[in-house]
């Protein structure tokens, strides 16, 4: 049951995110088959699929990381099927990948500092006024105070435990300020403790920020959106509330169907999570 929906959430029915038969073959491999699908502004979108399902790659393109063989990609009404990623980012586009970007040999302050220090792209660069200087440092300061990281900036990243560094990780995603913000699988291997705390983290996103959200735990989706749209061998099969995708028919088969075969399943997929709620899809 969707009991716990996100408060935050503030969806105004703008759009913020459009995509139109997008696809991307390798090698005659069809790995995202004619996505069409829209994402309001302010709206907390999951992906749900098996491994293979082409999830990741859907959102290479959306970032602009891979070219798309087939489609359009529209951000706020603008087509940006062919712009380069930096333009993306630069238009408010954020993303994390299955592999953290967080650097080592960095403090948490160092690694938010570059992050912040990029989104002022100015030639100038460190030789801006001391003001700005002093801006950025409290912006520092602020990101890492919303996301419970303030008693661990001066720690090396190194140091950090993996939950940390995932939450430090969205952490330098939202230093560029997105409106839209992907996140691949945040949650995946961390303990079930470390997933309480990125539950947390999710939920304390600006309300006016877009999430997609690549996650198979299904207690991290619960409480994080409000929607599933679910991809099986890159095509888009099927969206509806968290509530209506545990239940809908396709998505247990598909599910099943996989598990049926012996493949092996991750072990936060939506079959095996909410082990500590008696969740999950089945
Ligand atoms: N760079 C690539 N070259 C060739 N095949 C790829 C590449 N990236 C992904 N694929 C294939 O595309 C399909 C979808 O992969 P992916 O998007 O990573 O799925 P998911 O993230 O849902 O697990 C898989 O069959 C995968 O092997
Ligand atoms: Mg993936």
């Amino acid at each position: 049951m969707n009991t716990t929906a996100p408060a935050q959430a503030a969806s105004t029915g703008e759009v913020a995110l459009r995509v139109e038969s997008l696809g991307r073959q390798f090698a005659g491999v069809k790995a995202v088959d004619g996505v069409t699908l829209s994402v309001s502004r302010g709206a907390r979108l999951g992906i749900i699929g098996p491994n293979g399902a082409g999830k990741t790659t859907f959102f290479n393109m959306l970032s602009g990381e891979l070219k798309p063989t087939s489609g359009r990609i529209e951000m706020f009404g603008q087509d940006v099927t062919r712009l380069p990623a930096h333009r993306r980012v630069a238009l408010g586009l954020g993303r994390t990948y299955q592999v953290t970007r967080v650097l080592h040999g960095l403090t948490v302050r160092e690694n938010l500092t570059v992050a912040v220090h990029g989104l002022s792209r100015s030639k100038l660069g460190l030789l801006r006024s001391w003001r700005a200087y002093r801006r950025q440092m409290e912006q520092v300061e602020e990101l890492a105070a919303s996301f419970g990281l303030e008693n661990r900036l001066d720690v090396l990243a190194e140091a950090l435990s993996h939950g940390e560094v995932r939450q430090l990780d969205v952490c330098l995603a939202l230093a560029l300020k997105p409106s839209i913000l992907l996140l691949d699988e945040p949650a995946a291997g961390l303990s079930p403790a470390e997933r309480v705390d990125i539950r947390a983290l999710l939920n304390r996103l600006p309300p006016e920020l877009t999430l997609i959200l690549i996650e198979h735990d299904m207690d991290v989706l619960r409480s994080a959106v409000d929607e599933i749209a679910v991809l099986h061998h890159g095509e888009y099969v099927a969206r509806g509330s968290v509530a209506e995708i545990q239940q809908n028919e396709l998505v247990r088969e598909l599910y099943l169907g996989k598990q049926a075969e012996g493949a092996e399943l991750p072990k936060e997929t939506a079959l095996n999570a909410g082990t500590e709620s008696g969740g999950g899809l089945v």
